[in-house]
């Protein structure tokens, strides 16, 4: 996905720029580029294809105080040098993250006042419209251009007739501004500019901003000047980096003992039998009245809003539906203000999501985000917001923050459950006191991880593989599905196992191995049955059970891998983070490039 970094000060520009570039990589790109001004007062654009080391192979060494970097994820256009950002008309350089909706009615227009386009972008629009209203007022030209444009933008521009100045604007984009001594930043993200400054300012939409290097002046597209608040930023750069790991992916598998907890902290009330969940904003009078959750989420999130399904219907007996984002913004959804809507988001920002959250807020529904960026979009759109806090997460395929999820839907489920009197304080009780052992029965997976390498390394040579799950054990067949194919691209199916004799058992055979995720429960002897209907079709069979069945299930199984023993509700918890190291390690086997896997994105804003 597209990242934005913007400087100015008396560091080393250009080496500054490389850097937040290189913070922003894990979001996925194809192409980098950057502007300067040269001490001279002459702009000097560099940009290439590929990787920010053959961005760095053309730069050469120049003395700045201003510039604009950014990392391009192609939408309009082929990720080619031409293509890439930043996009200039005159003495003017834009990069641009998000995407202009009316870029072909404006560029036949500009056209024909005899602007000349070079790359098939929508931003080179934004440049040459920022042009034609320029005549001394940087700020104010880029205002006037906005206000002809449509669609999402986070901007940095510069002009080498203000080498004194950084404009920077954000409409449904994110952006933010770094604080500086003597110095200033901007970034789409926290990490790119954490190495620099933890002192932040969030911008909101509608904003336009003028850098300079001792100051910083926001003001709506009107042209009023806004008073903004500073932040600072906890987090250490340290936790943004791999801390000895090979891959962030398989640093953030392990995390999850802290991360598991840390989503929990200060929220378990066992002495009650609830949950504090005073940062929700609903009371329990208020969440008696909804009739109905609709939970939408894309990718991995979408994976745990199906388990949520699960948890609110079977504790708290409220009916709930889950929809992609993608899928749900555009349907009639069928929405009263007693449906609360739910969604689930690592990021905050993918853009299917939120414009999903705005349509049922049109319908004068409650909307409640979960996420784990604070200060993301979602976290300003929502009516409501609780944070998974699983830290930065920037290995591309989701871990850390799809267990967060699974936690959060856990507590909210049971702090419903009891808020409409559906469960006592002893099953509230005894459920919280056993999300509270998870974290060491996910140390006790990972210290065993060893076992699911070995697994993986004896399957490496499927082409296709099987996921099967009954009831809260689906929506992790899914997963594991979803992140076998991301990392390692062998083609993966998640299924409810009683759906296989529907059709997918036609292509099961002895090359197809088959992940049964069955712990103990309710459809366990049903999940047998599934197992020996794959068995008699020479499949091979990996099953995920219950320390305690594991040599019973060795009888039908290949491989079997254990997960400790807790409450069947929370065994998706610990099957979750078997699934991750199996997908893990093939892709490791494979080879395959693990934290940015090919065509994918950390962090999709575009539609
Ligand atoms: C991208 C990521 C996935 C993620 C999905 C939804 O596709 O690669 O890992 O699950 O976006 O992201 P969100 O930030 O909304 O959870």
């Amino acid at each position: 996905m597209c990242g934005i970094v913007g400087y100015i000060g008396d560091g080393d520009t250009v080496n500054i720029l490389l850097e937040s570039l290189r913070k922003l990589e894990y979001r996925g790109y194809d192409s980098a580029g950057m502007a300067i001004i040269d001490d001279k007062g002459k702009a000097r654009i560099f940009k290439n294809e590929g990787e920010i080391s053959e961005l760095e192979a053309i730069v050469p060494e120049i003395s700045s105080h201003v510039g604009i970097g950014h990392t391009r994820w192609a939408t309009h256009g082929r990720p080619t040098t031409q293509n890439a950002h930043p996009h200039c008309s005159g003495n003017i350089c834009v990069v641009h993250n998000g995407i202009i909706e009316n870029y072909q009615e404006l560029k036949s227009e500009l056209i024909s006042e005899g602007f000349v386009f070079i790359s098939d972008t929508d931003t080179e629009v934004l440049a040459h419209l920022i042009n034609k209203y320029y005549s001394d007022d940087l700020g104010l030209a880029v205002g006037t251009a906005l206000g002809h444009v449509r669609g999402s933008y986070a901007i940095g521009v510069l002009s080498n007739e203000h080498p004194d100045e950084l404009i920077a604007a954000r409409k449904d984009s994110p952006l933010i501004i770094g604080l500086g001594k003597d110095e200033n930043f901007i970034a789409s993200d926290i990490p790119a500019i954490l190495k620099y400054t933890n002192r932040i300012i969030y911008i909101d939409n509608l904003e336009l901003i003028s850098v300079k290097q001792g100051s910083v002046r926001v003001f709506d597209m009107e042209g009023n000047p806004v008073e903004k608040e500073e932040h600072i930023i906890e987090w250490d750069l340290e936790a943004a980096e791999k801390a000895g790991y090979p891959h962030f992916m398989l640093k953030e598998i392990h995390e999850q003992t802290r991360s598991i907890h840390e989503t929990m902290t200060g929220r378990l009330h066992e002495l009650e039998g609830d949950v504090n969940f005073g940062e929700l904003g609903l009371d329990r009078n208020e969440i008696r009245q909804f009739q109905r959750i609709e939970i939408i989420a894309c990718g991995t999130s979408y994976n745990a809003g199906l388990l949520g399904k699960y948890l609110f219907e079977g504790l708290a007996g409220i009916h709930t539906d889950v929809d992609t984002g993608s899928e749900f913004r555009y349907s009639s959804p069928v929405l009263a203000p007693s449906t609360l809507v739910i969604a689930i988001t690592q990021s905050g920002e993918t853009a299917d999501t939120l414009a999903a959250v705005r349509e049922a807020a049109s319908y004068g529904c409650r909307t409640l985000a979960i996420t784990n960026v604070v200060g993301s979009t979602i976290s300003r759109d929502a009516s409501h917001t609780i944070y998974t806090r699983a830290g930065p997460e920037i290995g591309v395929a989701a871990t850390k923050s799809f267990t967060s999820q699974l936690v959060m839907l856990y507590l909210l489920a049971i702090h419903f459950a009891r808020a409409r009197s559906m469960m006592d304080a002893d099953r509230a009780r005894m459920l919280l006191s056993e999300l509270r052992k998870i974290p060491g029965h996910v140390s006790r997976i990972l210290e065993d991880a060893g076992t699911i390498h070995e697994c993986a390394s004896m399957f490496v040579k499927a082409k296709d593989y099987f996921f099967i799950g009954r009831n809260i054990n689906y929506p992790v067949a899914l997963e594991g599905a979803l992140k076998l194919k991301e990392i390692s691209y062998i083609h993966a199916e998640g299924y409810a196992a009683g759906e296989l004799k529907h059709g997918p058992l036609a292509l099961i055979s002895k090359d197809v191995p088959v992940v049964a995720i069955a712990p103990q429960g309710h459809t366990y002897d049903k999940i047998l049955s599934n197992i020996k209907e794959v068995t008699a079709r020479d499949a091979s069979v990996i099953a995920i059970v219950d320390c305690d069945d594991y040599c019973e299930i060795e009888k039908f199984a290949d491989f079997v891998i254990p997960i400790p023993k807790t409450d069947e509700m929370l065994t998706p918890l610990l099957s979750s983070v078997v699934i991750q190291l199996l997908a893990y390690y093939t892709a490791l086997e494979l080879k395959c490039s693990i934290d940015k896997p090919r065509n994918l994105a950390k962090s999709v804003t575009v539609e």
